[in-house]
């Protein structure tokens, strides 16, 4: 059976293309969702994206997809660094969870060097750009194979 992988992209991401490209990339969270779902076609896996601005919505979503998604791929974007609330629903969604970041927060401000995320994730792959993202559905796949 398929895969079924939900990638979740929080507050600021819809922003892609334009926000400190220097930083991000100047590729478009379209462009990064269209090289998800290639990647996800190959591997034939199952793949929902989504992204909001919001917390509780990320937090829905995350409950809702226990029990019906194998795993879950976030970029948290800020909510990383702050939010408590984010990780305890990954946490109650008992899936594997794997942290994504376009940058690598570690080589930057002291504040964006913490991660509750890190804490519940199978693994974390940050610092590669948009490819992170396929990197990070490759190892999605790999955790959750249903063979
Ligand atoms: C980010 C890194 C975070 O520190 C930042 O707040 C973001 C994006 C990244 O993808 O590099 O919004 O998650």
């Amino acid at each position: 059976m398929a895969s079924r992988v939900l990638v979740l992209n929080g507050p600021n991401l819809n922003m892609l293309g334009t926000r400190q490209p220097e930083i991000y990339g100047r590729e478009t969270l379209a462009e990064i969702e269209a090289l998800c779902r290639e990647k996800a076609r190959a591997l034939g896996a199952e793949l929902d994206f989504r992204q909001s601005n919001h917390e509780g919505v990320l937090i829905d979503w995350i409950h809702k997809a226990r029990g019906t998604q194998d795993a879950v791929v976030i970029n948290p974007a800020g909510l990383t660094h702050t939010s408590l609330s984010l990780m305890d629903a990954l946490i109650a969604c008992e899936l594997p969870v794997i942290e994504l970041h376009l940058s690598n927060p570690h080589r930057r401000e002291p504040f964006r060097h913490d991660s509750y995320v890190s804490r519940v994730a199978a693994g974390t792959i940050c610092g590669f750009g948009s490819h992170g993202y396929t990197l990070a559905i490759e190892a999605a796949v790999r955790l959750t194979e249903r063979g």
